[in-house]
């Protein structure tokens, strides 16, 4: 509702100048320390999942992680880290993508995810696409559907949208808060 999407926005703080100047950098710290923002926020994915049938949570590491656990929890699905490269102990699969200067990489275990998964995946923020464009590579390459992408914030005026929209192959972008 617009009244939870308020309560949401209200308890995110923006923090100028940071990592770098220029950059408003958007705290969601005051969300995950208000009992009734996180639950609502957790409620809100949980919705989402049951709508598109996921059969898995898929969270981006690091702040992905911290909403998409609940989230898996209380919609009775199981959990699968998407992790920064070097990270997991198992047999991985990687995939590199672009930052603004240089190149990253992200993993999951392979085992992870089979062809009977429709996976939901779970993050803050979708700026420039970079992060779910790769991870959404790693969910096919395990022969995984994707049932969606769910972010708190989706930065609009970043394009992400345009970016992971091949790699969405038709699968929903939902975002709770679009700036
Ligand atoms: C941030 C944010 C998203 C990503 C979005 O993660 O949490 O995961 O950037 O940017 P993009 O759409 O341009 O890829 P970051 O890796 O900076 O930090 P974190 O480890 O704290 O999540
Ligand atoms: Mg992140």
């Amino acid at each position: 509702t617009e009244a939870t999407r308020e309560l949401l926005l209200s308890r995110i703080r923006d923090v100028p100048d940071y990592p770098k100047p220029g950059v408003l950098f958007k705290d969601i710290t005051p969300l995950l320390a208000d009992p009734v923002a996180f639950g609502a926020l957790t409620d809100l994915f949980v919705e989402l999942c049951t709508r598109h049938g996921a059969t898995k949570v898929v969270g981006l590491e690091a702040r992905g992680f911290i909403l998409a656990a609940p989230v898996a929890v209380r919609a009775g699905l199981g959990f699968v880290p998407v992790r920064k490269a070097g990270k997991l102990p198992g047999a991985t699969l990687g995939q590199m993508y672009e930052l603004e200067y240089g190149t990253a990489e992200v993993e999951i275990h392979a085992e992870d995810l089979s062809a009977d998964d429709r996976v939901m995946v779970i993050d803050d923020v979708l700026a420039t696409g970079g992060t779910a464009q790769a991870s959404l590579e790693l969910i096919r390459r395990t022969g995984a559907q994707v049932a969606g992408v769910s972010v708190l914030m989706e930065l609009g005026f970043l394009s992400g949208r345009e970016r992971i929209r091949s790699a969405l192959a038709g699968a929903p972008l939902e975002a709770v808060i679009t700036l």
